[in-house]
């Protein structure tokens, strides 16, 4: 696990950028996304770039159940807004939180990222050490499933609705075991709120408790924090 230190969100982005640039450069086909603040920066960055991705999938880790795409608080729509409007793909695959069963979808959805194994991942991080929403106590085997969203994670993400009750109390992850066989990955991390996460991921034992903690096991990660976030590691 390398981990780079930066002065601010901006300088990270632009780190995570280049490390995106020599993947492709290097051949990788299909990347793994994010939603949420952590990669706004960084789709800025790709969105002002001159790479091109038409010819390129991606998989994103994860959508709210209930939510349609064309929900402005789903995954799907955040997406749109924030890379494939600007930066269109070959195919953009998200999980689909109408799907009426949910137990199809996950397979569904697993079969998707068999058939487009990721070269590139990038990862935020929960205050509570989640990747995607595999929450604390997610077993590591886990590939795609139906998550119970924790208090804590309702209550980070109602900022981005007008009401805390309007949050889903589900949501469709990717499971650990898929995000480890990405064949690299960048997890980046701002704000003292995920200080204590970040220390527990790069110096913390490897435990589902803290399910970040077993991308110490991957040997092709980079962690971009900045100050705050990496207050706690060297
Ligand atoms: C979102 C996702 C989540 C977020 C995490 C941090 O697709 O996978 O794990 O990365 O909840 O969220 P932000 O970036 O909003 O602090």
């Amino acid at each position: 696990m390398k981990v780079i230190k930066v002065a601010n969100q901006l300088e990270g982005a632009k780190v995570a950028f280049d490390i995106l640039s020599e993947k492709i450069a290097a051949g990788a086909k299909t990347f793994g996304l994010a939603t949420g603040s952590t990669p706004v920066e960084f789709y800025n960055q790709v969105i002002n770039s001159n790479l091109d991705f038409t010819d390129k999938t991606s998989i994103n880790l994860d959508e709210y159940v209930g939510l349609d795409g064309s929900d402005d608080q789903s995954y799907r729509y955040f997406m749109n807004q924030h890379l494939f409007n600007e930066k269109p793909f070959h195919q953009n695959f998200l999980p689909n939180g109408k799907a009426t069963d949910l137990d199809a979808e996950v397979k569904a959805y697993d079969a998707i990222i068999d058939a487009h194994p990721i070269d590139f991942q990038i990862l935020g991080l929960g205050a509570n050490g989640h990747i995607g929403f595999n929450e604390p106590g997610t077993p590591f085997t886990a590939t795609t499933h139906v998550v119970d969203l924790t208090e804590s994670t309702i209550k980070a993400n109602a900022r981005f609705f007008d009401n805390e009750e309007d949050v889903p109390k589900q949501a469709i992850s990717m499971g650990i075991a898929s995000i480890l066989k990405s064949k690299s990955l960048v997890l980046m991390a701002w704000g003292a709120e995920k200080a204590d996460a970040v220390n527990g991921m790069v110096n913390g034992d490897i435990t589902e408790s803290l399910p970040a903690s077993v991308l110490q096991k991957h040997d092709d990660i980079v962690v971009i924090v900045d100050e705050a976030a990496g207050k706690f590691v060297k």
